[in-house]
């Protein structure tokens, strides 16, 4: 998979995918990641990429002109599936968006800046909008660093243990069990007996169990769904 990010500010972005998973995943060529700064498309010399916005109001807006240029040459280099703009008002990030990104070749991410990106952009370029979460951020950054990480992690060969990403929180709409490791005693506080049984048909079901005890407890909502 290839992901493009188009930024002003790259270097937010240089730390979250040199790390773990996400660096092991773009050493095994598994998943290249392009950073674009935007200023490199801007309307001046001095790298203007924002403007006023039109009826007044504080807040500077992105403007058209540096955000379609860049989308325009790098649509050359390759046929995005998607071009994705992280904004507070785009659809909820989840699992099943995460799972659906993960089978597409290449993407196009924008990270939006001050009140956001020209509303002409969205309309006519970009083709998922996504939010982290309901609050707002001071920059797309962030979310669209968690967004890679969301999708790297599924790509098939990224984990170590290929079945692990099926057993993660929310993949079958279950939060996941609680998990223990040694010692089987710490403080007089005991692991389960079952977990130390050896009987793997025991300890799927205690988890299964488990899993659902806590997704009723904690997120009844997507138990509902
Ligand atoms: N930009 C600012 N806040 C954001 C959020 N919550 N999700 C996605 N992009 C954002």
């Amino acid at each position: 998979m290839h992901i493009d990010i188009l930024t002003v500010l790259p270097e937010l972005l240089e730390s979250p995918f040199a790390h773990s998973m996400m660096k092991r995943a773009r050493e095994k060529g598994l998943l290249q990641i392009e950073i674009h700064q935007l200023r490199k498309w801007a309307v001046n010399a001095y790298g203007q990429v924002d403007d006023y916005q039109y009826g007044g109001g504080a807040g500077m807006v992105m403007m058209c002109e540096p955000l379609v240029k860049a989308i325009e040459e790098l649509s050359l280099l390759r046929k995005y599936d998607e071009i994705i703009y992280l904004t507070p008002d785009g659809e909820r990030l989840t699992q099943h968006t995460a799972n659906q990104l993960s089978l597409k070749a290449n993407l196009l991410l924008i990270c939006g800046h001050y009140k956001g990106i020209d509303e002409r952009v969205r309309e006519y370029f970009i083709t998922k909008e996504i939010s982290i979460g309901d609050y707002v951020l001071s920059g797309g950054e962030l979310p669209a660093a968690v967004l890679v990480d969301a999708i790297g992690r599924l790509l098939p060969g990224v984990l170590n243990d290929e079945t692990s990403a099926l057993f993660d929180s929310f993949q079958d709409n279950l939060l996941s069990p609680p998990v223990y490791t040694r010692p089987a005693e710490y403080r007089g506080w005991k692991v389960p007996d079952i977990l130390l049984s050896g009987d793997p048909k025991r300890v799927a079901d205690w988890r299964h169990d488990m899993a659902i005890k806590r997704t009723e407890e904690r997120r009844p909502d997507i138990l509902e769904d």
